[in-house]
């Protein structure tokens, strides 16, 4: 699967994310307007693409490897117990995620993306009880099809307190779920979203945890609130969860946290 930002969207998000203009980047980065124009345009330019990275506070190796093509995502096996469903979304894809214990068969999707289909399916295939739908938060491309989940399966759904979504029990920082086998935690990491939603899963074979838009695989949701808490809170909240964490993002490829720590231009 292809990372869900190359360059440009990485270098687009930090600018505007820091609000910093296009005079005050070439100023800070001491380059000029036609080499920016040059880099915007796809053109190759690695010393004035060093000199943008560096001045927008990005890792400047890794936007290099990505520049060369030598970014990748990690290869990641997930446990026995989770499935991911990639659902097209006009010209992007939107994951959502069945999660199960293997014992008890009681199961937890992560979001609702934009088709059910594949969700459906799989519960059938392994005779899962949906017990409940969490969602990461309330953008519209990754709770499309929370309605017609909620009325196939009758499960409960619950959505960030800050986000509230008809008919959802509102979710707190800190709130813990058990769901046959498996501990559920909710993290609220704000910054892409007001009440942004990472879960962490306990009681796989491996740590997972669902991340929604607050980070991807080379990226992150783009930042709507101020910049540096924002980055500093999935720093905290998502970066020093165990190295093996499988991360399980809302686009893109799945990565795991030692991968993002490691190469992850965003966080130097
Ligand atoms: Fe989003």
């Amino acid at each position: 699967m292809k990372l869900e930002d190359g360059i440009l969207d990485i270098l687009g998000k930090a600018q505007k994310g820091q609000g910093i203009t296009d005079r005050d980047l070439c100023k800070t980065a001491n380059i000029g307007v036609p080499e920016l124009n040059s880099i915007r345009s796809g053109r190759r330019e690695p010393a004035a693409l060093d000199r943008i990275s560096r001045a927008l506070g990005l890792r400047a190796d890794q936007i290099a490897d990505m520049a060369n093509e030598a970014w990748q995502a990690p290869t990641v096996a997930l446990p026995p117990g989770v499935a991911m469903f990639s659902t097209p979304f006009a010209d992007i894809t939107v994951n959502h995620y069945l999660l199960w214990d293997p014992a008890t068969l009681k199961a937890v999707a992560v979001d609702a993306g934009t088709d059910a289909d594949a969700l459906f399916a799989a519960l059938e295939r392994h005779k899962l009880t949906l017990a409940k739908i969490v969602l990461t938060h309330g953008h519209g491309d990754h709770v499309l099809e929370l309605d017609r989940i909620r009325e196939k399966t009758e499960a409960p759904a619950f959505a960030p307190e800050a986000e509230p979504i008809a008919d959802c029990k509102p979710i707190k920082n800190g709130q813990h779920f058990k769901v046959g086998g498996l501990t559920i935690t909710a993290h609220t990491i704000p910054g892409h979203s007001v009440g942004g939603t990472v879960y962490e899963f306990r009681g796989l074979e491996t740590p997972v945890a669902a991340v929604g838009d607050v980070i991807f695989a080379g990226s992150v949701g783009g930042i709507r609130s101020r910049w540096k808490p924002a980055l500093e809170s999935i720093r905290a909240g998502v970066l020093t969860l165990p190295p093996e964490t499988i991360l399980l993002p809302g686009h893109g490829p799945l990565t795991t946290v030692a991968h993002e720590k490691a190469r992850n231009p965003f966080f130097p």
